[in-house]
């Protein structure tokens, strides 16, 4: 009698019933640094950034790592780089080398992400992010926790949800439980998260941090930081921290449990579950780390002149020379998944039966071999945060 999409749900109703209970204890699921991070990461290759449409060529785990792009340093830390030796002049297809990551596991709703990185990628044309996504998008949602371009100095963050979810907006009524400023225009109007993947509404709802230690210069100058993102039945929080910050909860940095839902100062965003509910709008999460270059985003003509005009005439004029990318890398320390389900992310108790990325990953491809030139279509919308998928979604 009983379907099997039943089945699942009851299941996946286990699955959260611990914080329903009161137990509010995260206990580490995933744990990835040094070089184990590479093992839990696929290399999503790509010749041509169909998504972006950025001036680059995502690599394929051997030869990410035979030309370093993707090494351990003698700190015992991750690193993930753009090529900064190839000398692209007069080359006028010239594309970067650089990695796209997408964990092997998937995250599900329960779970505390914590991210420590002594540096990221920063500079004119460099767009990097660290975000989480479904195995379908935008139906399945998005989570940015880390992502600006260019010269930018605070960190923005944002969901994308699909307009068949339901209801996925930022209720003013909370603009004032953040830190962050949410970026709407009026103060009276909800910061909607829903994408329309082939209009101008793509950026989600975006809400820009108030430090400028969280983003590029600042955040390296300080040796980087710590960004917790919570997703649980209350919704969504995100926190950073700068290095060396008195406000960061105890526990953080161990492999101990944690207790997110105990800790006291405010995100810098919040998206609470009465105006996005958590468990419908995101599915498993993919956890998604790259370097872009130019793009939708960085080289949006009027984004890239609003911090990087007076260095290059436009953002393709930055790309031939190596030197430029000297600071485009990720230095991690570690990058963690808690949750309060033992089983979340790596068995099938989650609400959608996909949880491993194998699947997502097979998708994506075929989904990749399907278009080859709507760059044109795009380039001209408006500036936007993370145009992520748009050329995807239009299938
Ligand atoms: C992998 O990269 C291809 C090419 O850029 C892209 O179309 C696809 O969406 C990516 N996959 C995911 C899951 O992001
Ligand atoms: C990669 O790094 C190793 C060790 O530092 C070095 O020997 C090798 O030449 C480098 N390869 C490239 C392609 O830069
Ligand atoms: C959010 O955007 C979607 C898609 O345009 C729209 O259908 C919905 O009404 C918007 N929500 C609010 C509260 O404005
Ligand atoms: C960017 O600037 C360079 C150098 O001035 C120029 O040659 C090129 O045509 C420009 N590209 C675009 C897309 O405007
Ligand atoms: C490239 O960037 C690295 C830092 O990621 C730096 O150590 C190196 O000197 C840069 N230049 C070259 C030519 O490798
Ligand atoms: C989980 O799902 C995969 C793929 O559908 C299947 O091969 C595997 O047997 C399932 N594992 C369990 C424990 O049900």
């Amino acid at each position: 009698m009983l379907s099997q999409t039943t089945i699942v749900s009851v299941l996946a109703g286990l699955a959260v019933a611990p914080s329903v209970l009161g137990a509010s204890q995260y206990n580490l699921v995933q744990d990835y640094s040094g070089a184990d991070f590479f093992q839990g990461f696929k290399y999503n290759e790509s010749v041509i950034d169909y998504n972006n449409y950025g001036n680059v060529h995502f690599l394929g785990q051997s030869q990410a790592l035979s030309s370093n792009l993707t090494y351990v340093n003698s700190n015992g830390r991750t690193v993930i780089k753009v090529d900064n030796t190839t000398n692209g002049q007069g080359d006028i297809t010239f594309g970067r080398n650089s990695v796209y990551l997408m964990s092997e596991k998937t995250m599900t709703m329960g779970s505390l992400l914590v991210f420590d990185a002594n540096h990221m990628p920063f500079g004119c044309s460099v767009w990097p992010a660290l975000f989480t996504q479904g195995q379908k998008w935008p139906e399945q949602g998005e989570i940015d926790i880390i992502e600006n371009v260019n010269q930018a100095t605070k960190n923005q963050y944002s969901l994308h949800s699909g307009a068949n979810s339901g209801s996925c907006v930022q209720p003013p009524s909370i603009f004032s439980s953040q830190t962050g400023l949410s970026q709407v225009s009026t103060p009276n109007t909800p910061n909607n998260c829903t994408v329309l993947p082939t209009t101008d509404q793509n950026t989600g709802c975006v809400v820009q941090d108030s430090s400028d230690g969280s983003f590029g210069a600042g955040f390296n100058s300080n040796g980087g930081g710590v960004y917790a993102t919570l997703w649980n039945d209350d919704g969504i929080k995100m926190w950073f921290w700068e290095r060396g910050s008195a406000e960061m909860p105890s526990g953080i940095g161990g492999k101990g449990a944690l207790d997110p839902e105990s800790w006291s100062m405010e995100p810098a965003a919040y998206f609470p579950a009465s105006g996005c509910d958590p468990s419908k709008i995101f599915g498993p999460q993919i956890i998604t780390l790259y370097i872009d270059i130019c793009g939708a985003f960085a080289g949006n003509d009027q984004v890239f002149q609003s911090t990087c005009g007076s260095i290059a005439p436009n953002c393709s004029a930055m790309v031939p020379d190596p030197r430029n990318y000297d600071n485009a890398y990720w230095e991690i320390n570690y990058l963690r998944v808690f949750s309060t389900s033992s089983s979340s992310s790596s068995s099938n108790s989650s609400t959608h039966s996909n949880s491993n990325t194998q699947s997502g990953s097979n998708s994506a491809s075929a989904s990749g071999t399907l278009f080859s030139s709507r760059a044109g279509n795009m380039l001209g919308l408006v500036s936007g945060l993370a145009m992520f998928f748009g050329v995807a979604a239009l299938l």
